[in-house]
């Protein structure tokens, strides 16, 4: 199947991350998907455990678009390859947008294993993937100031609440990695107002931002960032947290797409 015989099968999408990409297709009644390969123009996730897949499923009844890996900066890419899959989801029909990923806990009150809904961004990617020409039907000047959803914040924590999950809200400061930050870099985030620090989904926001999709966050706090701990940072430790929490991950998620319908305006 093509890419476009999927058009309008579902308006809700969701990015999954380093760590979670299979805890979607686990709950999943998968109807169809397409490797990234297959999709003309699309390059390949090179990440650790980023599958590169889009899947085509239903969860509780709710059909749903997942992004089964990702394409990050420092791959190599250039940012408008980063986000070509939002423009492929966009394409597709979603208008709403779950983003998750793993990142570093910089704020002292977290812990491994909880989660962050994403409350805002700040963008230290030195770049933004709207630089070039003006896109045709888009602003060229969109504003971010409302750009994650106050209903989904709030019907993530009450779901967080039933289900006793960790949750907080906080601001998510993307960097380009792929070295991670400096015990300096993470003081220095800490006061700029990050509460947690990764290599993605700024980019991906900002372009859904500007396609006029509603979006949600969530940060999976995979680590405690450089310098919190005295201990060094792992990969290992990122993916193995994913693996562990996954069964929290799927509850919620689940339990969102459940009342998704109740939250289309
Ligand atoms: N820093 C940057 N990216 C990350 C981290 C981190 O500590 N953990 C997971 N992704």
């Amino acid at each position: 199947m093509n890419l476009s015989d999927w058009k309008n099968y579902s308006t809700l999408g969701i990015i999954l991350g380093s760590g979670l990409n299979e805890c979607i297709p686990e709950v999943m009644d998968i109807e169809g998907e397409i490797a990234y390969k297959d999709i003309e123009g699309m390059k390949l996730s090179t990440a650790p455990g980023h599958v590169g897949k889009f899947l085509f499923g239903k969860i509780d009844g709710q059909p749903i678009v997942a992004m089964q890996g990702r394409l990050h900066f420092y791959e190599g890419y250039e940012m408008r390859d980063v986000v070509k899959p939002i423009q492929i989801l966009h394409a597709l029909g979603v208008q709403s947008l779950i983003v998750t990923n793993a990142a570093g806990g910089i704020n002292l009150e977290y812990a491994v294993g909880d989660f962050m809904l994403i409350a805002d961004h700040i963008n230290f990617m030195g770049t933004n993937p709207l630089i070039g020409p003006k896109q045709e039907g888009f602003e060229r000047f969109p504003d971010m100031s409302y750009t994650y959803d106050r209903t989904y914040i709030d019907t993530f924590k009450k779901i967080a609440d039933e289900i006793s999950v960790r949750v907080h809200e906080g601001v998510y400061l993307g960097t380009t990695g792929p070295s991670y930050e400096t015990p300096a870099e993470i003081r220095a985030f800490r006061v700029l107002g990050a509460d947690a620090v990764g290599m993605s989904t700024v980019p991906e926001v900002i372009c859904a931002r500007q396609m006029g999709m509603r979006i949600c966050g969530i940060s999976l706090i995979s680590n405690m960032a450089a310098g919190v701990l005295d201990q060094k940072l792992s990969e290992k430790e990122v993916l193995e947290t994913g693996e562990r929490m996954k069964p929290q991950f799927q509850k919620m998620i689940t339990a969102f797409i459940s009342r998704y319908g109740d939250m289309t305006r």
